[in-house]
């Protein structure tokens, strides 16, 4: 009763504080509508560097935490994308072989339910996996790569992972194998694709990865018209495909929009886009050598964002207006990430403001760098650990539907205090049309309350608030949902996310630097029925 009481009275005393004022636009039609797949997910090349640990893709764990991901993408690309060589008629790596033997063994109508996984195996590559980061690390410094070949066991594990985890793989083929008159030499793609097709494998493509830096990659420069023209040559070779004559061609993967970039994006576009199904781009905030904490809490440097949508953006309605776009590759910070940041609760801001973002500025997809792999900025850490951002994009994507609102805020700096509302996910089982999600973050450093307008106080409201645990606090790689530590309850099974249901009325509190979402029940928005 005291307890109440107390309560009650913090309650009161912290509304006659004041809050900010929140002004959501629940009619007419929404903003826009997102991919199904907005929050989509990618691998990183470099993860073939040596092929033996895309047998790390055989864990059951790492199935399970993907799938709860899904339905989604998963591009299977980076820097090393242009160093990687099919060769068709070798073999597998020992490392490979031992898991298509067990693969084969499985009952083929169930190629996904297998268990166990090789557990000896998947351990003895984590023992060695640490050493291999730094062989990439070290590639990836001195922009010095080694050409890799991978095998046709290597494209079997990646596409059952894929499939088994329910997304859509899309491959990036080698775009610095040239001819001798500097088009691009697509007989190794032809390789790729008799496989693929020979084994049924439904994917969608990419040709090179960031080609504004290949110059210094590998000496080669090949320009926005040529790299056009190389893209109508691989739409023609899928053409020859009955399986790859609709499939999806996606380009061309460059990085963040500076001058040069822009004028490589421009004549790309010119020459080669109308074969192309969406543009893709790249976006990382900042360097993870130097990136600090303080960026990562910086509503500025999440702004500088929103220049770089607009500017591709006005590339794209300039030469091929209409035209999907989206983030190729996207994260924190570059070069693998920021240690100690990127792989915690504080690269949550970044992320969800990135999501938030995206969808109001009419990015169709986030494809996220990455899921697993090499780095810090993974969902999924060495030890198959979900870290931070993958529950936070667990919660996304549970919560937060393709329809994007309007929503303002008054009362409180906008940049500290952000917010974004869609339509609530339509296939969440708990809620119904018409409820709507709002998701918030906070970068004061103190609580900040988020006053819905008098016509929904009295709706009910279901917070999924995340805050850090332990004593690391923002740096925590752990984190709890409403109170509760979020973790796996065994490698198949994922957590239930308890919503704590807000009495009508009630403002919604958001303490100092956290993130969470706020679902409002029975909001009738007319914009999403
Ligand atoms: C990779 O292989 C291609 C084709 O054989 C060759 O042209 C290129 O120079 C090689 N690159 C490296 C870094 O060895
Ligand atoms: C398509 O296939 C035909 C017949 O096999 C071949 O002659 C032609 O060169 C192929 N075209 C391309 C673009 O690969
Ligand atoms: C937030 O405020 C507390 C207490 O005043 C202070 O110790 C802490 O350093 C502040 N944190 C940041 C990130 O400014
Ligand atoms: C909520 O308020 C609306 C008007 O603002 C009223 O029509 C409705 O009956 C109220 N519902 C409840 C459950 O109090």
């Amino acid at each position: 009763m005291l307890l109440l009481l107390v309560g009650l009275v913090a309650g009161a005393l912290l509304s006659a504080a004041g809050g900010a004022e929140l002004s959501l636009r629940l009619r007419g039609q929404p903003v826009r509508e997102v991919s199904p797949a907005f929050l989509s997910l990618t691998l990183d090349a470099s993860l073939a560097t040596d092929p033996r640990y895309i047998t790390f893709l055989s864990s059951l764990k790492l199935r399970t935490l993907a799938r709860g991901l899904s339905p989604g993408l998963l591009r299977f690309g980076g820097t090393k994308t242009d160093f990687l060589i099919f060769d068709p008629k070798k073999g597998p790596t020992f490392e490979e072989e031992i898991f298509l033997s067990l693969l084969a063994k499985q009952d083929a109508a169930d190629l996904c339910g297998f268990r166990p996984s090789p557990q000896d195996l998947i351990e003895h590559l984590q023992s060695q996996w640490p050493f291999q980061t730094m062989l990439i690390r070290g590639e990836l410094d001195k922009k010095k790569h080694k050409n890799t070949t991978i095998t046709r066991s290597t494209l079997d594990i990646l596409y059952n992972f894929a499939q088994c985890s329910d997304l859509h793989l899309i491959f990036g083929l080698n775009a610095l194998l040239r001819t001798h008159s500097s088009h691009w030499d697509s007989s190794n793609a032809r390789f790729i694709l008799d496989y693929c097709d020979s084994r049924n494998y439904d994917i969608s493509w990419e040709l090179g990865n960031e080609p504004n830096s290949f110059r210094l990659k590998s000496g080669i420069h090949i320009d926005g018209f040529q790299l056009g023209q190389d893209f109508i040559q691989l739409h023609h070779l899928l053409s020859n495909y009955s399986r790859y004559r609709n499939s999806k061609l996606y380009g061309p993967d460059v990085g963040r929009p500076r001058k040069q970039t822009q004028k490589l994006l421009r004549s790309f576009l010119k020459s080669g886009g109308k074969v192309i199904d969406s543009v893709t781009w790249h976006h990382y905030y900042v360097n993870g050598r130097s990136a600090t904490r303080e960026d990562f809490l910086s509503p500025d440097v999440m702004d500088t964002f929103i220049a770089d949508v607009q500017d591709v953006q006005q590339i794209v309605d300039a030469t091929i207006p209409g035209k999907k776009v989206w983030l190729g590759e996207t994260s924190s910070a570059y070069g693998g990430g920021a240690p100690r940041l990127s792989n915690t609760y504080i690269a949550g801001f970044m992320w969800l403001d990135k999501l938030g973002l995206s969808a109001k500025l009419g990015i169709d997809v986030v494809m996220r760098q990455v899921f697993f792999g090499a780095g810090t900025y993974h969902l999924v850490d060495a030890s198959f650990e979900p870290l931070p951002d993958y529950w936070l994009s667990l919660l996304y994507k549970k919560l937060v539907g393709p329809k994007v609102l309007d929503v303002s805020l008054t009362g409180e700096d906008r940049k500290k205090l952000r917010v974004y509302l869609h339509c609530t996910n339509e296939h969440h089982p708990k809620y119904r049309d018409g409820d709507v999600t709002l998701f918030a973050l906070n970068l004061y450093n103190s609580t900040k309350y988020l006053q819905l307008p008098s016509y929904l106080s009295n709706k009910t409201v279901d917070e999924y608030l995340l805050r850090p645990y332990g004593r690391e606090n923002i740096l925590s790689r752990s984190v709890q949902l409403n109170g509760h530590i979020l973790k796996m309850l065994d490698d198949e099974t994922l957590p239930t996310l308890r919503e704590k249901p807000l009495s009508p009325g009630s403002s919604l509190g958001l303490p100092a630097f956290s993130y969470g979402f706020f679902v409002i029940r029975n909001a009738k928005a007319m914009a999403c029925i």
